[in-house]
Parts: C-alpha cells; structure tokens; sequence
C-alpha cells in the first residue's frame, strides 16, 4: 500500500496469511529478531527497515534455501518470465549455488491433474494451492505430503482437479509448480501483452486480462478487483478467448438475393436495412442482446425510437436459466454479460411473446437481431418464417443464419471498446484488445450506420461518445464516462430487477 516492495512467495492478498516462506523478513526497531511482514500488523510509531543490511541478508538466504532442491529448470518451464523465484533470484539473490545438481532432492515432475499440471520439482512449498482450495472453493484437493526435503504437495492419489476453479491454481502457484494445461507450451509469457477487459462469461463481469500476440488472444486472466471477483475467474469465462479465433467468425455482411446469398460490403448491407425499415416504418421490430455493450445497447435503441418499432431484449424463459449452472464462487445462471445494462436502458419493453405474435400474425416487415439468439429458438421458428426481412448481427457462422434474409458481421468484446453492467450493477469498461477479422464492425456503429441513412445520425465517432450520450440520456448513469468509470468500474444504486433478483436467490 506504501508502495515499498516487501519480497514474498506464501502472501496473498486474497488468501489467509500463513506465514510459512520467511522471504518477507524484516527488521523492525526494538525487535529483537527480524520479524515476517505478512503476518504483523503495523503500529502507529513502528520503524521498518526492509533494505537494512541484516534484512537484506535474510532475503538472500531465504531464497538460497528455498533453491537448494530446486531443479532450476527455467529453460524448459513456462513460469519464466512470472516467476517470483526467477525474479526475485535476479533482484535479492544473486548468490552462488552450494549444491550440485546430482545432490538435489528428486521429487514427481509432469503429473496430470487434468486442467493443471504439477511439477512438485518446482513447488517452494507455500501453500497458496491449498489455502486456495481451503478457502474459495472449499474443495481441498491439496495436502503436503512426507517431511523434511522430501516434503511435496499432491493430491489425494493423484486424483485430477474437477472444480470449475483450477486455472486459479496456476495464477497463485508464485512458481512454476502448477502450470495451466491449456496454455503449456503455447508461449513465452514475454511476447504477450496484456489488455484490460471484462469476462463476457456470465453476469459476474469478473475482470480479466486479455493476453495477446499479432491479433490473438492466447489466454485470459483475472484482473484483482475486490469489488467483483477478488483475484478469481471461473474455467468456463477462461475459455472465452478461444471463441475469437474460430475460423468460423462471421468476416463479413452477405444480403440473401433471389438466387441465394450475395456478399456485399457492410455499407451496402446497412443501405439495404435501412431501406427495409423505411418501407417497414413501426410495423417492425427490434431484439438486442445482452451480449452487446451498453454503447451497442444504446445506439440499437436509438434506431428502434427513431423507427418507432417494438423493441425488448429478452430471449428465452427466464426460467430455464435457473436450471443452468451456476455456484456460490463467481459464475451466475445467466451467462450474459449485460443482462443489467439491457435493464438499465428499458430494453425490456414490449416482451419477445408479443414480436413474435406480430410477426406470426403477419404484422411486422423488418426484424433487427442485435445478436443470433432468436434463429435459435425453436419456438420462433414459425413466427419468422412470417417475416419478409430478418437481419441479424452475428460473429459466428451457424446454420440457422440461414433463417434470415441480411448477415451483418459482428466485431466480439475483445475487438471492441465499451461497458458493460454486471449483475451488481456494476459499469464496467471493456478495451479493444486488437483488431477485429475481416470486415466485422461494433454493432453499435452499424446502428449508428442506419440510423445516418435514416436522416437522423448519431451525433459520436466512437464509443466513448456514445457512451457519453448513453450517461445523458439514462438517469442513473448521469456523470459517469469512461474515466470516471476507470479501471475498477464504477457501482451504481440497486434498481427494482436487480432487488427482485437477489431476494429471488436469498
Ligand atoms: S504448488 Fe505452487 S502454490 Fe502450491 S505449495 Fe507449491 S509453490 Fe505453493
Ligand atoms: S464467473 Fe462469469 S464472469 Fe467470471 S470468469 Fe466465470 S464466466 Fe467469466
Ligand atoms: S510472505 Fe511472509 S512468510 Fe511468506
């Protein structure tokens, strides 16, 4: 918190001190003995000394010691370049090994664990896994077993991590002992660079990193926010990132023609939705998704008031998601990022019954789908047939685009700038990480894009803007841009759905 670095392998900030590495020794005044920094509470007048020569001195053997059996095999390792022995080696030890290598203790290096690979080789015995496992997700697969320099972590008869929480034990392992089985091997942790983002998972928000090369994600990670998701993120949102790199993205807009699909520009596709909708005026409908940002929200919502169509968000019977998985750690039953930002706005307005009655009945002209969710519903599907024009934004190729008469491509959260509202009610900023395949276009622009052919553009250039106008228009946002909501998010008052919801799980 002073910003004075204190070095340490077994503290966490989210995890109960144990006290058990000595690397965090310091020299306090009118203390006999150095003292271990994670485990004493500073006192109004305590002096510290952490570079004093006797500290100093600690650390070196600290770190000595905890290298004595270490196989050093940093070239063949995927922790080098985050590892606290390496780094700390380079900033504390420096010292000469006494040991040789034929010396060292051997322990059980490569064992799957499913999701996670040990190397007990490696372990500096800190207990962090075990603590971990102890505390978030009460599952206990850790213990230490035998004593001494034989002493190694396991679990119970190797049995491998079955919880939905094993990439954390990778991210607090300070070395290269637990290593994530999907990212092994992939790269070396130097070439990557991190993006702040939000996990688009499910309702939580929890915030990651997005780590990237050349335009491709290549893992995510949770980013520490106390408010949300502390230092976690659940396996299913780690996954996430593999969804970018589909070679099935959608890369660009097609306009169904009397003899089958026809590739068109994105322009040409918005002028042909665009004429569609003034044809169709208020006898057409609009369905956002609450995968979208509060910008791509803000701007579909726009268009739907400037046509005067029916509008709503909602997609399915609430109450299937109940039946969905969901724990008491982090991930929630609805596995949208942005189901409160869709609230928020009074997306929820008509009801989906409702547009799909119009459209059984023959009443509406022109449907607008913000995301695919709708083509998928098997209920709908005769209410559609009813449609003479469905456009849909989608980032994936599927069949069942086939139900509609206009594809436009979709850029994904990781392309795009925004916000999004977690279940908390919570705002908080995405960040483009890098560029999105082919022509794929945040959907807020292409919104934006029709609403300009309709005479009545929207007056912002990028999503900052919009969201701008977003915080003009809807009250409880009123202040709130992009700095304000920073890289921590920013909390808004619980609204009446979000106070339904939390009885409704009490
Ligand atoms: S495996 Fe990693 S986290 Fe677990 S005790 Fe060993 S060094 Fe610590
Ligand atoms: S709990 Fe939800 S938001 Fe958090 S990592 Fe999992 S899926 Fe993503
Ligand atoms: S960090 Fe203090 S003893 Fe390990």
């Amino acid at each position: 918190m002073a910003g004075i670095e204190i070095p340490h392998f077994c503290w966490h900030p989210d995890l109960p001190v144990d006290g058990n590495c000595r690397m965090c020794l310091v020299e306090i005044e009118k203390m006999p003995k150095l003292q271990i920094a994670c485990n004493t509470v500073v006192s109004d007048g305590m002096v510290v000394r952490t570079t004093s020569e006797k500290a100093v001195q600690a650390h070196r053997t600290t770190l000595e010691f905890l290298l004595v059996n270490h196989p050093i095999d940093c070239p063949v390792c995927d922790q080098a370049g985050e590892c606290y022995l390496q780094d700390q080696y380079m900033e504390h030890g420096l010292h000469d090994s006494k040991i040789q290598p034929e010396e060292k203790v051997r322990k059980r290096k490569v064992v799957d664990l499913g999701p996670i690979m040990l190397d007990a080789e490696r372990c500096v015995l800190c207990s962090r896994c075990l603590r971990f496992e102890a505390n978030v997700t009460g599952t206990n697969s850790f213990e230490f077993v035998n004593r001494g320099d034989h002493m190694q972590i396991s679990t119970f008869e190797n049995r491998p991590i079955t919880h939905n929480y094993a990439g954390n034990l990778a991210d607090v392992c300070p070395v290269g002992a637990l290593l994530s089985h999907d990212f092994r091997f992939k790269m070396r942790v130097w070439f990557l660079e991190a993006t702040d983002s939000v996990c688009p998972g499910c309702s939580t928000g929890c915030n990651i990193f997005i780590d990237h090369r050349d335009g491709e994600a290549q893992r995510l990670r949770p980013r520490r926010n106390v408010e949300v998701n502390k230092s976690w993120m659940c396996d299913i949102g780690r996954k996430e990132y593999k969804e970018i790199a589909l070679d099935t993205r959608v890369t660009a807009a097609r306009v169904r023609g009397t003899s089958g699909w026809e590739g068109a520009s994105v322009p040409t596709a918005l002028d042909t939705l665009a004429d569609r909708l003034r044809e169709a005026g208020t006898a057409s409908a609009f369905l956002a998704t609450p995968q979208a940002t509060n910008e791509d929200l803000f701007a579909f919502r726009t268009l739907a008031e400037k046509v005067g169509g029916m509008l709503d968000f909602r997609v399915g019977d609430p109450q299937d998601k109940v039946r969905v998985l969901e724990d008491s750690v982090l991930l929630r039953a609805d596995r949208n990022p942005n189901t409160q930002g869709c609230l928020d706005q009074g997306l929820g307005r008509t009801g989906v019954k409702e547009i799909l009655a119009a459209c059984a009945a023959g009443k509406v002209g022109a449907l607008v789908l913000q995301g695919p969710e709708l083509l998928r519903s098997a209920e709908a599907l005769d209410a559609l047939g009813r449609v003479p024009f469905v456009a849909v934004m989608a980032t994936r190729e599927e069949p069942l685009l086939d139900r509609a008469h206009l594809v436009l491509p979709a850029a994904m959260w990781a392309e795009v700038d925004g916000t999004f509202t977690n279940y908390q009610r919570r705002v908080q900023r995405i960040r483009r990480a890098f560029a999105a395949p082919g022509s794929a276009t945040p959907r807020w622009q292409m919104a934006a894009g029709v609403s300009t052919r309709l005479g009545t553009p929207l007056p912002a250039a990028t999503a900052r803007d919009v969201f701008a106008l977003l915080a003009r228009a809807v009250p409880d946002y009123a202040g709130l841009d992009f700095k304000t909501v920073g890289a921590g998010g920013r909390g808004l008052p619980a609204g009446p759905e979000q106070i339904a919801t939390q009885e409704a799980r009490a």
